[in-house]
């Protein structure tokens, strides 16, 4: 286990953001916490991070009380948060250079950092980057120092889906490449599709916690198969060993247009749990 979050309460004031968090993180799985504008994502990634203290409860990172996170941990850990701090006027490898400056980190590591995120170290200043393209010098940035966990909270919230989807791949090499990453999304989608586990975060409490998977096993109640034929009728079906063969039959005779299963994705859970959506489009 390398983070550990037991019982964390935040209040701002007299509004309390945060409810009796607990979860674990462990080693080299991309963790999501997923939750709506509001839900406190921003806050929880800032107390584990040990940039805000909880207000009662405890963050461990590799068994170290965030109270005590000093070079040791911060040296080890890599962010890409709200506030994204890149100087405009200046290109991508002043930006990274300045970063590796401050850190002592020697500027060859600037190449081998913008390769992992597939970023040309172009001359523009980052004020005429693309959305894109400024995620990725981010990600690099966070990258600059070898971390063993990266934090990144809403990396893709701003972005077209072909930039996600890069975004999304970089993620997945960086876990090949043994990275802890825990990141922050309210896109259902990109949790089921990145994350080896996720806890359901829903005004300051954790409403759930586990793979996308067993999730959506346990919430599987209502087993059918809905069918679409050629002529456009509409076909719901229960699992039995006579439905099978109807639907043998369909293929066979080619007449078929399309065939899902009903299981429930981190959206309907999440409807489910709370009676909200975890992202309103209007
Ligand atoms: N420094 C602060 N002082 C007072 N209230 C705060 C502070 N920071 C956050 N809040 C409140 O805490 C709640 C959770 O905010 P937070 O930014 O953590 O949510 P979030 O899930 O990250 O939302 P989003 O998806 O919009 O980024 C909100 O009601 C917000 O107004
Ligand atoms: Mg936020």
């Amino acid at each position: 286990m390398v983070i550990n979050i037991n019982s964390v309460y935040k209040k701002f004031n007299d509004l309390l953001v945060l409810k009796d968090i607990s979860f674990f993180v462990e080693e080299g799985e991309i963790f999501g916490l997923l939750g709506p504008s509001g839900a406190g994502k921003t806050t929880l990634i800032n107390i584990i991070t040990g940039q805000l203290e909880p207000t009662s409860g405890e963050v461990k990172i590799w068994g170290v009380n965030s109270k005590n996170f000093g070079e040791d941990i911060y040296k080890k850990i890599g962010m890409l948060l709200e506030i994204p701090g890149l100087y405009d006027r200046l290109n991508v490898v002043q930006n990274l250079k300045i970063y590796a400056k401050i850190h002592n980190i020697p500027y060859n590591e600037i190449g081998k950092v913008l390769e992992l995120v597939n970023l040309e170290p172009t001359k523009k200043p980052v004020s005429r980057l693309s959305n894109g393209m400024k995620q990725r010098l981010l990600i690099a940035r966070a990258l600059l120092h070898n971390p063993k966990i990266l934090f990144l909270d809403e990396p893709t919230s701003a972005l077209d889906p072909v930039n996600a989807r890069n975004i999304h791949n970089i993620l997945f090499d960086l876990k090949q490449n043994g990275i802890t990453i825990f990141m922050t999304t309210h896109n259902m989608e990109e949790a089921e599709k990145l994350c080896d586990r996720v806890a359901l975060l829903n005004e300051g409490c954790i409403c759930a916690c586990d793979s996308p998977f067993n999730l959506s096993k346990k919430f599987y109640k209502d087993r059918k198969i809905n069918l679409i034929k050629n002529n456009g009728e509409k076909i719901s079906l229960d699992f039995s060993s006579e439905n099978i063969r109807n639907i043998y039959n369909l293929i066979k005779n080619e007449d078929i247009f399309s065939i899902h299963s009903t299981e429930p994705n981190l959206e309907d859970i999440f409807i489910k749990l709370t009676g909200r959506k975890l992202y309103d489009e209007s």
